[in-house]
Protein backbone atom coordinates (compact mmCIF):
# COMPACT_ATOMS: atom_id res chain seq x y z
CA UNK A 1 0.00 0.00 0.00
CA UNK A 2 0.93 3.34 -0.95
CA UNK A 3 -0.35 6.71 -0.47
CA UNK A 4 -0.38 8.91 -3.47
CA UNK A 5 -1.26 12.79 -4.06
CA UNK A 6 -3.99 13.77 -6.16
CA UNK A 7 -5.88 16.89 -7.87
CA UNK A 8 -9.53 16.63 -7.00
CA UNK A 9 -11.44 18.86 -9.00
CA UNK A 10 -15.12 19.44 -9.26
CA UNK A 11 -15.81 21.15 -12.52
CA UNK A 12 -18.26 23.89 -14.04
CA UNK A 13 -17.54 26.53 -11.86
CA UNK A 14 -16.92 30.07 -13.69
CA UNK A 15 -13.42 31.37 -12.14
CA UNK A 16 -13.58 35.51 -11.56
CA UNK A 17 -11.40 37.62 -9.54
CA UNK A 18 -7.71 38.03 -9.07
CA UNK A 19 -4.51 36.33 -8.66
CA UNK A 20 -0.61 37.36 -8.50
CA UNK A 21 1.86 35.74 -11.05
CA UNK A 22 5.06 34.23 -9.19
CA UNK A 23 8.61 34.13 -10.71
CA UNK A 24 9.42 32.16 -14.00
CA UNK A 25 10.82 28.33 -13.15
CA UNK A 26 13.04 28.81 -16.51
CA UNK A 27 14.19 32.45 -15.66
CA UNK A 28 15.04 31.11 -12.41
CA UNK A 29 16.92 27.92 -13.31
CA UNK A 30 19.04 30.14 -15.74
CA UNK A 31 20.14 32.58 -13.60
CA UNK A 32 20.70 30.60 -10.38
CA UNK A 33 23.29 28.45 -12.48
CA UNK A 34 24.52 31.70 -13.76
CA UNK A 35 25.24 32.72 -9.83
CA UNK A 36 28.18 30.02 -9.73
CA UNK A 37 30.19 32.63 -11.33
CA UNK A 38 29.92 35.27 -9.07
CA UNK A 39 32.33 34.36 -5.90
CA UNK A 40 30.07 36.57 -3.33
CA UNK A 41 26.25 36.67 -1.94
CA UNK A 42 23.68 37.32 -4.89
CA UNK A 43 20.33 38.43 -4.04
CA UNK A 44 17.55 37.41 -6.30
CA UNK A 45 13.51 38.85 -6.05
CA UNK A 46 10.55 37.20 -7.05
CA UNK A 47 12.33 33.60 -6.46
CA UNK A 48 9.93 30.88 -7.20
CA UNK A 49 10.52 27.78 -4.99
CA UNK A 50 8.80 24.96 -7.51
CA UNK A 51 10.46 21.27 -6.83
CA UNK A 52 13.29 22.01 -9.50
CA UNK A 53 14.31 24.82 -8.15
CA UNK A 54 14.53 23.23 -4.79
CA UNK A 55 16.45 20.53 -6.62
CA UNK A 56 19.07 22.97 -8.10
CA UNK A 57 19.60 24.18 -4.20
CA UNK A 58 20.09 20.85 -3.21
CA UNK A 59 22.96 20.33 -6.05
CA UNK A 60 24.30 23.72 -4.74
CA UNK A 61 24.57 22.30 -1.59
CA UNK A 62 26.40 19.62 -2.32
CA UNK A 63 29.19 21.63 -4.43
CA UNK A 64 29.30 24.56 -1.54
CA UNK A 65 27.15 26.97 -2.99
CA UNK A 66 25.01 28.25 0.12
CA UNK A 67 21.63 29.17 -0.48
CA UNK A 68 18.69 30.42 1.78
CA UNK A 69 15.20 31.77 1.35
CA UNK A 70 15.22 35.30 3.07
CA UNK A 71 11.28 35.83 2.40
CA UNK A 72 8.82 33.63 0.59
CA UNK A 73 10.08 34.61 -2.79
CA UNK A 74 13.97 36.21 -1.60
CA UNK A 75 16.37 34.10 -2.33
CA UNK A 76 20.37 34.38 -1.27
CA UNK A 77 22.71 32.71 -3.42
CA UNK A 78 26.16 32.71 -1.98
CA UNK A 79 29.06 31.31 -4.28
CA UNK A 80 31.81 32.59 -2.32
CA UNK A 81 32.64 29.28 -0.95
CA UNK A 82 32.14 26.66 -3.96
CA UNK A 83 33.87 23.65 -3.32
CA UNK A 84 33.54 20.89 -5.89
CA UNK A 85 33.00 20.82 -9.36
CA UNK A 86 31.74 17.11 -9.42
CA UNK A 87 27.57 17.49 -9.17
CA UNK A 88 25.49 14.93 -7.61
CA UNK A 89 24.17 13.04 -10.45
CA UNK A 90 20.90 11.62 -9.31
CA UNK A 91 20.07 15.80 -8.51
CA UNK A 92 21.23 16.35 -12.23
CA UNK A 93 19.22 13.65 -14.10
CA UNK A 94 15.96 15.10 -12.61
CA UNK A 95 16.13 18.04 -14.50
CA UNK A 96 17.20 19.90 -17.49
CA UNK A 97 18.30 23.39 -16.23
CA UNK A 98 21.29 21.73 -14.62
CA UNK A 99 23.54 20.61 -17.99
CA UNK A 100 24.10 23.96 -17.65
CA UNK A 101 26.07 23.84 -14.61
CA UNK A 102 28.74 22.22 -17.04
CA UNK A 103 29.73 25.54 -19.05
CA UNK A 104 29.43 27.77 -15.26
CA UNK A 105 31.52 25.26 -13.60
CA UNK A 106 34.35 25.24 -16.16
CA UNK A 107 34.71 28.58 -15.88
CA UNK A 108 34.93 28.31 -12.60
CA UNK A 109 37.01 25.67 -12.06
CA UNK A 110 38.40 24.54 -15.32
CA UNK A 111 37.04 21.58 -14.70
CA UNK A 112 33.57 19.92 -14.05
CA UNK A 113 31.25 16.67 -13.87
CA UNK A 114 27.64 16.65 -15.08
CA UNK A 115 25.21 13.88 -15.96
CA UNK A 116 23.38 14.16 -18.90
CA UNK A 117 20.01 15.71 -18.19
CA UNK A 118 16.61 14.39 -17.11
CA UNK A 119 13.46 16.75 -17.15
CA UNK A 120 10.16 16.02 -18.85
CA UNK A 121 9.71 13.49 -21.06
CA UNK A 122 8.71 15.30 -24.24
CA UNK A 123 11.20 14.12 -27.24
CA UNK A 124 14.56 12.89 -27.12
CA UNK A 125 16.12 16.41 -25.76
CA UNK A 126 19.94 16.02 -26.86
CA UNK A 127 22.32 18.04 -26.03
CA UNK A 128 24.55 18.66 -29.12
CA UNK A 129 24.43 22.07 -29.53
CA UNK A 130 25.85 22.64 -25.67
CA UNK A 131 28.42 20.12 -25.95
CA UNK A 132 29.75 21.33 -29.33
CA UNK A 133 29.02 24.94 -28.15
CA UNK A 134 31.44 24.24 -24.90
CA UNK A 135 34.63 22.44 -27.22
CA UNK A 136 34.18 25.43 -29.76
CA UNK A 137 34.88 27.84 -26.67
CA UNK A 138 37.90 25.64 -25.84
CA UNK A 139 36.39 22.89 -23.59
CA UNK A 140 37.62 19.06 -23.71
CA UNK A 141 35.00 16.95 -22.85
CA UNK A 142 34.70 12.98 -22.94
CA UNK A 143 31.10 11.04 -21.81
CA UNK A 144 31.28 8.39 -19.90
CA UNK A 145 28.62 6.08 -18.59
CA UNK A 146 26.04 8.92 -18.96
CA UNK A 147 28.34 11.68 -17.58
CA UNK A 148 30.19 14.28 -19.01
CA UNK A 149 34.00 15.24 -17.39
CA UNK A 150 34.96 18.45 -18.65
CA UNK A 151 38.08 20.29 -18.66
CA UNK A 152 39.12 24.06 -19.99
CA UNK A 153 42.09 26.31 -19.15
CA UNK A 154 40.30 29.52 -19.72
CA UNK A 155 37.19 29.27 -22.37
CA UNK A 156 38.50 31.13 -25.40
CA UNK A 157 36.37 33.48 -27.45
CA UNK A 158 34.95 31.75 -30.31
CA UNK A 159 32.29 31.95 -33.12
CA UNK A 160 29.31 29.87 -32.70
CA UNK A 161 26.55 29.09 -35.51
CA UNK A 162 23.45 27.13 -33.26
CA UNK A 163 21.95 24.17 -35.53
CA UNK A 164 18.50 25.16 -34.22
CA UNK A 165 17.99 28.40 -31.59
CA UNK A 166 18.22 26.50 -28.30
CA UNK A 167 16.43 28.66 -25.35
CA UNK A 168 19.32 26.36 -22.98
CA UNK A 169 22.49 26.61 -25.41
CA UNK A 170 21.75 29.98 -26.04
CA UNK A 171 21.60 30.47 -22.19
CA UNK A 172 24.37 27.69 -21.59
CA UNK A 173 27.22 29.43 -24.40
CA UNK A 174 26.21 33.09 -22.89
CA UNK A 175 27.30 31.82 -19.27
CA UNK A 176 30.30 30.26 -20.22
CA UNK A 177 31.90 32.89 -22.69
CA UNK A 178 31.27 35.81 -20.08
CA UNK A 179 34.24 35.36 -18.24
CA UNK A 180 35.90 34.20 -21.91
CA UNK A 181 39.37 35.56 -23.30
CA UNK A 182 38.33 37.86 -26.20
CA UNK A 183 34.89 38.11 -27.98
CA UNK A 184 32.34 35.20 -28.53
CA UNK A 185 29.55 35.49 -30.96
CA UNK A 186 26.65 33.30 -31.28
CA UNK A 187 24.60 32.88 -34.20
CA UNK A 188 21.05 31.82 -34.58
CA UNK A 189 20.45 32.47 -30.77
CA UNK A 190 16.92 31.51 -28.99
CA UNK A 191 15.48 34.93 -28.45
CA UNK A 192 13.13 33.93 -25.36
CA UNK A 193 12.24 36.51 -22.71
CA UNK A 194 14.57 34.53 -20.16
CA UNK A 195 17.30 34.48 -22.68
CA UNK A 196 17.17 38.26 -22.44
CA UNK A 197 17.34 38.27 -18.92
CA UNK A 198 20.05 36.15 -18.30
CA UNK A 199 21.79 38.80 -20.29
CA UNK A 200 20.27 41.65 -17.82
CA UNK A 201 21.47 39.58 -14.65
CA UNK A 202 24.81 38.72 -16.21
CA UNK A 203 25.69 42.65 -17.28
CA UNK A 204 24.33 43.19 -14.21
CA UNK A 205 27.29 41.37 -12.90
CA UNK A 206 29.82 43.13 -14.98
CA UNK A 207 29.41 40.86 -17.99
CA UNK A 208 29.78 42.56 -21.48
CA UNK A 209 26.94 40.55 -23.33
CA UNK A 210 24.99 42.29 -26.16
CA UNK A 211 22.47 41.38 -28.45
CA UNK A 212 20.15 38.83 -26.60
CA UNK A 213 16.79 39.19 -27.98
CA UNK A 214 18.11 39.28 -31.61
CA UNK A 215 19.40 36.22 -33.56
CA UNK A 216 23.34 37.07 -32.65
CA UNK A 217 24.93 37.77 -29.22
CA UNK A 218 27.87 38.98 -28.81
CA UNK A 219 29.49 38.16 -25.53
CA UNK A 220 33.11 40.53 -24.89
CA UNK A 221 34.67 38.23 -22.27
CA UNK A 222 35.57 39.77 -18.45
CA UNK A 223 37.75 39.01 -16.20
CA UNK A 224 35.13 38.11 -13.39
CA UNK A 225 31.79 39.03 -12.31
CA UNK A 226 30.55 40.83 -8.76
CA UNK A 227 27.27 40.39 -6.82
CA UNK A 228 24.03 41.86 -7.54
CA UNK A 229 20.54 42.10 -6.69
CA UNK A 230 18.11 40.91 -9.27
CA UNK A 231 14.55 39.86 -10.19
CA UNK A 232 13.36 36.70 -11.91
CA UNK A 233 10.72 37.44 -14.36
CA UNK A 234 7.19 36.63 -13.84
CA UNK A 235 6.77 33.50 -15.07
CA UNK A 236 4.82 33.82 -18.58
CA UNK A 237 3.88 30.34 -18.86
CA UNK A 238 1.50 30.64 -15.52
CA UNK A 239 -0.24 33.80 -16.96
CA UNK A 240 -0.65 31.25 -19.83
CA UNK A 241 -2.20 28.93 -17.75
CA UNK A 242 -4.39 30.76 -15.75
CA UNK A 243 -5.21 33.06 -18.29
CA UNK A 244 -6.97 29.36 -20.28
CA UNK A 245 -8.46 28.55 -17.03
CA UNK A 246 -10.13 32.01 -16.76
CA UNK A 247 -11.21 31.36 -20.60
CA UNK A 248 -12.37 27.76 -20.58
CA UNK A 249 -14.53 28.43 -17.40
CA UNK A 250 -16.14 31.40 -19.30
CA UNK A 251 -14.62 33.48 -16.05
CA UNK A 252 -13.12 37.17 -15.54
CA UNK A 253 -9.52 36.90 -14.21
CA UNK A 254 -7.13 39.29 -12.99
CA UNK A 255 -3.41 38.49 -14.33
CA UNK A 256 -1.36 40.63 -11.91
CA UNK A 257 1.95 40.88 -12.57
CA UNK A 258 1.61 39.46 -16.15
CA UNK A 259 3.81 40.90 -19.16
CA UNK A 260 1.02 41.32 -22.06
CA UNK A 261 4.74 41.70 -24.23
CA UNK A 262 6.37 38.40 -23.19
CA UNK A 263 3.11 36.37 -23.74
CA UNK A 264 2.31 38.09 -27.10
CA UNK A 265 2.29 34.72 -29.17
CA UNK A 266 -0.24 32.89 -26.70
CA UNK A 267 -2.50 35.81 -26.33
CA UNK A 268 -2.84 36.56 -30.32
CA UNK A 269 -4.30 32.99 -30.42
CA UNK A 270 -6.40 33.09 -27.27
CA UNK A 271 -7.89 36.51 -29.18
CA UNK A 272 -8.17 34.26 -32.22
CA UNK A 273 -10.52 32.34 -30.05
CA UNK A 274 -12.45 34.86 -29.48
CA UNK A 275 -11.19 35.79 -25.47
CA UNK A 276 -11.22 38.95 -24.03
CA UNK A 277 -8.14 40.61 -23.13
CA UNK A 278 -7.26 43.73 -21.25
CA UNK A 279 -3.90 45.03 -21.05
CA UNK A 280 -3.19 47.31 -18.24
CA UNK A 281 0.02 48.32 -16.63
CA UNK A 282 0.03 46.09 -13.76
CA UNK A 283 -1.37 42.87 -15.26
CA UNK A 284 -4.15 41.26 -18.08
CA UNK A 285 -7.87 41.06 -17.85
CA UNK A 286 -8.91 37.72 -19.19
CA UNK A 287 -12.63 37.23 -19.91
CA UNK A 288 -15.02 35.35 -21.73
CA UNK A 289 -18.34 36.02 -21.61
CA UNK A 290 -21.45 34.64 -24.00
CA UNK A 291 -19.41 33.48 -26.84
CA UNK A 292 -17.91 30.16 -28.05
CA UNK A 293 -14.47 29.16 -28.42
CA UNK A 294 -13.53 29.59 -31.51
CA UNK A 295 -11.01 26.79 -32.93
CA UNK A 296 -8.38 27.94 -34.60
CA UNK A 297 -5.39 26.69 -35.91
CA UNK A 298 -1.23 27.04 -34.53
CA UNK A 299 2.17 25.84 -34.98
CA UNK A 300 4.32 25.61 -31.84
CA UNK A 301 7.88 27.76 -33.02
CA UNK A 302 10.88 29.26 -30.86
CA UNK A 303 10.22 32.73 -29.77
CA UNK A 304 8.34 35.28 -30.70
CA UNK A 305 6.38 32.13 -32.30
CA UNK A 306 3.88 30.14 -30.25
CA UNK A 307 5.24 28.52 -27.24
CA UNK A 308 5.29 24.88 -27.03
CA UNK A 309 5.38 25.21 -23.29
CA UNK A 310 1.43 26.58 -24.21
CA UNK A 311 0.45 23.75 -26.38
CA UNK A 312 -1.13 21.32 -23.97
CA UNK A 313 -3.26 23.74 -22.85
CA UNK A 314 -4.11 25.89 -25.88
CA UNK A 315 -5.39 22.44 -26.76
CA UNK A 316 -7.29 21.83 -24.10
CA UNK A 317 -9.17 25.03 -24.63
CA UNK A 318 -9.86 24.74 -28.66
CA UNK A 319 -10.80 20.81 -27.53
CA UNK A 320 -14.42 22.93 -25.94
CA UNK A 321 -14.30 24.86 -29.22
CA UNK A 322 -17.03 25.15 -32.17
CA UNK A 323 -15.38 23.41 -35.04
CA UNK A 324 -11.71 22.01 -36.16
CA UNK A 325 -8.50 22.99 -34.52
CA UNK A 326 -4.77 21.93 -36.49
CA UNK A 327 -2.09 22.15 -33.96
CA UNK A 328 1.34 21.56 -35.17
CA UNK A 329 4.02 20.77 -32.55
CA UNK A 330 7.11 21.44 -34.34
CA UNK A 331 9.73 21.25 -31.19
CA UNK A 332 9.18 18.23 -29.26
CA UNK A 333 7.71 15.13 -30.52
CA UNK A 334 6.50 13.71 -27.70
CA UNK A 335 4.00 16.82 -26.47
CA UNK A 336 0.43 15.40 -27.10
CA UNK A 337 0.80 12.89 -24.65
CA UNK A 338 -2.23 14.53 -23.03
CA UNK A 339 -4.20 13.98 -25.46
CA UNK A 340 -4.30 10.13 -25.02
CA UNK A 341 -5.86 11.50 -20.88
CA UNK A 342 -7.90 14.33 -22.49
CA UNK A 343 -9.72 11.67 -24.95
CA UNK A 344 -11.06 9.80 -21.15
CA UNK A 345 -12.40 13.16 -20.84
CA UNK A 346 -14.57 13.03 -23.82
CA UNK A 347 -12.32 14.79 -26.12
CA UNK A 348 -12.22 14.66 -30.05
CA UNK A 349 -8.20 14.39 -31.04
CA UNK A 350 -6.62 12.83 -33.59
CA UNK A 351 -2.70 12.89 -33.25
CA UNK A 352 -0.59 11.92 -36.45
CA UNK A 353 2.93 12.44 -36.27
CA UNK A 354 3.39 15.92 -35.62
CA UNK A 355 0.00 17.37 -35.69
CA UNK A 356 -3.41 17.49 -33.53
CA UNK A 357 -6.35 17.78 -35.22
CA UNK A 358 -8.98 18.78 -32.58
CA UNK A 359 -12.32 18.83 -33.28
CA UNK A 360 -14.57 20.42 -30.47
CA UNK A 361 -17.24 18.97 -28.12
CA UNK A 362 -19.59 20.27 -26.22
CA UNK A 363 -18.89 18.88 -22.74
CA UNK A 364 -15.68 17.40 -20.93
CA UNK A 365 -17.03 14.78 -18.18
CA UNK A 366 -14.49 14.47 -15.58
CA UNK A 367 -12.30 11.15 -14.84
CA UNK A 368 -9.13 9.72 -13.46
CA UNK A 369 -6.16 10.59 -15.32
CA UNK A 370 -2.34 10.52 -15.43
CA UNK A 371 0.19 14.05 -15.73
CA UNK A 372 2.23 12.59 -18.56
CA UNK A 373 4.55 15.70 -17.85
CA UNK A 374 4.66 19.22 -16.73
CA UNK A 375 2.57 21.23 -19.22
CA UNK A 376 0.61 18.36 -19.73
CA UNK A 377 -0.92 17.92 -16.57
CA UNK A 378 -1.48 21.51 -16.01
CA UNK A 379 -3.64 20.85 -19.02
CA UNK A 380 -5.31 18.31 -17.72
CA UNK A 381 -6.30 20.94 -14.40
CA UNK A 382 -7.62 22.98 -16.80
CA UNK A 383 -9.87 20.47 -18.14
CA UNK A 384 -11.03 19.44 -15.03
CA UNK A 385 -12.07 22.95 -14.54
CA UNK A 386 -14.80 22.83 -17.32
CA UNK A 387 -15.12 19.36 -16.91
CA UNK A 388 -18.93 18.08 -15.86
CA UNK A 389 -18.25 16.23 -12.60
CA UNK A 390 -15.06 15.17 -11.14
CA UNK A 391 -11.91 14.72 -11.91
CA UNK A 392 -8.88 13.22 -10.52
CA UNK A 393 -5.74 13.80 -11.57
CA UNK A 394 -2.76 11.89 -10.38
CA UNK A 395 1.11 11.73 -10.41
CA UNK A 396 1.44 15.42 -9.33
CA UNK A 397 5.22 15.50 -8.90
CA UNK A 398 5.34 17.05 -12.47
CA UNK A 399 3.07 19.85 -11.86
CA UNK A 400 4.76 20.35 -9.08
CA UNK A 401 8.44 21.18 -11.08
CA UNK A 402 6.64 24.41 -12.43
CA UNK A 403 2.92 25.06 -10.46
CA UNK A 404 3.61 26.22 -6.89
CA UNK A 405 0.64 26.71 -5.00
CA UNK A 406 -1.53 25.97 -7.79
CA UNK A 407 -4.70 24.81 -6.28
CA UNK A 408 -4.68 27.69 -3.83
CA UNK A 409 -4.49 30.01 -6.66
CA UNK A 410 -7.35 28.02 -8.61
CA UNK A 411 -9.16 28.25 -5.21
CA UNK A 412 -9.09 31.69 -4.33
CA UNK A 413 -10.29 32.37 -8.08
CA UNK A 414 -13.52 30.06 -6.95
CA UNK A 415 -13.02 26.90 -8.30
CA UNK A 416 -13.94 23.93 -6.02
CA UNK A 417 -10.42 21.72 -6.07
CA UNK A 418 -7.96 20.17 -4.04
CA UNK A 419 -5.43 18.07 -3.05
CA UNK A 420 -5.71 14.76 -1.06
CA UNK A 421 -4.08 11.56 -0.20
CA UNK A 422 -5.39 8.77 -1.37
CA UNK A 423 -4.26 5.30 -0.74
CA UNK A 424 -3.78 3.03 -3.68
CA UNK A 425 -2.33 -0.84 -4.27
N1 LIG B 1 17.92 20.59 -29.09
C1 LIG B 1 18.85 19.79 -29.73
N2 LIG B 1 20.12 19.79 -29.24
C2 LIG B 1 20.50 20.54 -28.18
C3 LIG B 1 19.55 21.38 -27.54
C4 LIG B 1 18.25 21.37 -28.03
O1 LIG B 1 18.54 19.10 -30.69
O2 LIG B 1 21.69 20.49 -27.79
C5 LIG B 1 16.53 20.63 -29.61
C6 LIG B 1 15.53 20.09 -28.58
O3 LIG B 1 15.45 18.69 -28.60
C7 LIG B 1 14.26 20.79 -29.02
C8 LIG B 1 14.76 22.14 -29.51
O4 LIG B 1 16.15 21.98 -29.78
O5 LIG B 1 13.71 20.09 -30.10
C9 LIG B 1 14.56 23.29 -28.56
O6 LIG B 1 15.05 22.95 -27.29
P1 LIG B 1 15.64 24.03 -26.29
O7 LIG B 1 17.07 23.76 -26.12
O8 LIG B 1 15.21 25.39 -26.73
O9 LIG B 1 14.87 23.67 -24.97
P2 LIG B 1 15.46 23.64 -23.50
O10 LIG B 1 16.38 24.79 -23.31
O11 LIG B 1 15.95 22.28 -23.18
C10 LIG B 1 13.70 25.21 -22.46
C11 LIG B 1 12.69 25.11 -21.37
C12 LIG B 1 11.55 24.23 -21.83
C13 LIG B 1 10.95 24.80 -23.10
C14 LIG B 1 12.03 24.97 -24.16
C15 LIG B 1 11.54 25.64 -25.43
C16 LIG B 1 14.05 25.25 -19.38
C17 LIG B 1 14.57 24.59 -18.18
N3 LIG B 1 13.31 24.51 -20.19
O12 LIG B 1 14.17 23.88 -22.67
O13 LIG B 1 10.59 24.26 -20.79
O14 LIG B 1 9.95 23.93 -23.58
O15 LIG B 1 13.11 25.76 -23.63
O16 LIG B 1 11.07 26.91 -25.17
O17 LIG B 1 14.28 26.43 -19.59
C18 LIG B 1 8.79 23.53 -19.52
O18 LIG B 1 8.98 24.51 -18.78
O19 LIG B 1 7.76 22.80 -19.47
C19 LIG B 1 9.81 23.19 -20.50
C20 LIG B 1 9.91 21.99 -21.06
Amino acid sequence: MKSQEKIVVQGGRSLSGELTIGGSKNDALAILVATILVPGVTILHNAPANSDVLNLLEIFQEIGVRSRFLSASTLEIDASQLSGSETPHHHVRQMRASFNLLGALLSRFGHAEVAMPGGCNIGARPVNFHIRGLEQLGAKLRLEHGVYYGQVGRFLGANINLEFPSAGATQHLMIAACCAMGRTVIENCAAEPEVVNLANFLNACGARIHGAGTTTVTIDGVVGLHPTEFSILPDRMQVGTYAIASAITGGDVFVRGALYDHCRPLFSKLLDAGVQLEEDAAGVRVRRSASNICATDFMTMPHPGFPTDMQPIMGTLLALSDGVSVITETIYENRFRYTMELAKMGADIRVSGRNAIITGVKRLSGAPVVCPDLRGGAALVIAGLAADGETQISDLHHIDRGYEGMVDNLRGLGAIIGRSAVVVG
